[in-house]
């Protein structure tokens, strides 16, 4: 399944989160049926746009949708926010990507969304709970202005455990707290999955290691072609070098070489800055506020 300019992959549904993350269910049933937990797709959202790897956050057989959840962070994720639109079309949509989230036959797991990352480990979270384990979720935000999918994960997790910086909902801390609340609770527990930014999954496979419960992580390098030819999004996993995009997205958290992933990610910082504010300079310009606008 690639991208082709003839075929519209038509948004039917948009869902702003907070001012910076949205939601985008997009008609594709091909691409509804063959996905699975922990793949991703690479959007183009225009003909000159670049190409970003986005995860399945959910897909739906029936409606033969995928969602796709986005923090606007740079000029794609920003032009995105603005131009997709329900009823527009996005230009290109590859996937599903990447190895499938791998379901051991662990009976009781802990699946842990950090921010953005919420979304990403919803469909393993309920894949499990389809299985028949036991589910506690871990959930983090800033505050709870940021919190989404409460009720997704209510719906399938046994028990669920919400954790905010400053203590607006849920328990005061760090996701970290929420793995240790649920380990102490449930010394049975056989896995842990954890979603979020770098630092946060460093932090989660931190917590587990002493108690050595395999924790499995979902790593975000550079992708540029998403298929093992660029080598853009090697990791370093153990002793060996791992392309995300062919061998992950998932691979086990006691293993990443978390620093070196953190070091390459910010390799462009440069450079994303200044595509971020040529667009936000264009925007202006033209005097754009909300309407559509395309940049290259
Ligand atoms: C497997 C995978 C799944 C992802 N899933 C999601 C998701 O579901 N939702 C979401 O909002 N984001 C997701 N990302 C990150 C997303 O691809 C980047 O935020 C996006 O590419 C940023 O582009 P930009 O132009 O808006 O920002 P830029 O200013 O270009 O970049 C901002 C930051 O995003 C990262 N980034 C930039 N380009 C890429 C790229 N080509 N590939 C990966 N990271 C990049 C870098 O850390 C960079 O510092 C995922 C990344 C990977 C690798
Ligand atoms: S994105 Fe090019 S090798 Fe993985």
């Amino acid at each position: 399944m690639t991208d082709s300019s003839n075929q519209k992959f038509l948004i039917v549904r948009r869902e702003d989160f907070s001012d910076v993350t949205f939601l985008l269910e997009i008609s594709h049933p091909m691409m509804a049926r063959a996905a699975k937990p922990g793949q991703f797709v690479i959007v183009m959202s225009h003909a000159e746009g670049e190409r970003i790897p986005l995860t399945i956050a959910d897909f739906d057989r029936e409606r033969g949708t995928i969602t796709l959840v986005i923090q606007a962070v740079g000029k794609t994720t920003l032009e995105m926010q603005r131009n997709c639109q329900v009823g527009t079309a996005l230009y290109g949509l590859a996937g599903p990507m990447g190895i499938p989230s791998h379901l051991s036959d662990a009976k009781k797991v802990v699946c842990v969304g950090g921010g953005l990352g919420v979304a990403p480990v919803y469909p393993q979270a309920r894949a499990w709970k389809e299985s028949g384990a036991y589910v506690i979720g871990v959930l983090g935000f800033r505050n709870k202005d940021l919190l989404f999918w409460e009720d997704k994960f209510r719906a399938i997790c046994d028990e669920l455990i919400i954790c905010t910086d400053d203590g607006s909902a849920g328990i005061r801390g760090f996701v970290t707290d929420g793995i240790k609340l649920a380990l102490e609770k449930h010394p049975d527990i056989e896995e842990v999955v954890a979603i979020g930014p770098p630092v946060m999954m460093k932090a989660c496979a931190e917590a587990t290691r002493p108690s050595g419960v395999k924790t499995m992580v979902s790593l975000n390098p550079i992708m540029v072609d998403g298929t093992g030819m660029c080598g853009g999004c090697r990791v370093k996993v153990g002793e060996t070098v791992k392309f995300a995009c062919v061998d992950g997205p998932d691979f086990d958290g006691h293993q990443v070489d978390f620093d070196d992933l953190m070091i390459r990610l910010r390799r462009y910082k440069e450079e994303e800055q200044v595509a971020k504010e040529r667009w936000s300079e264009t925007c202006r310009m033209r005097g754009i506020g909300s309407e559509a606008v395309s940049v290259n």
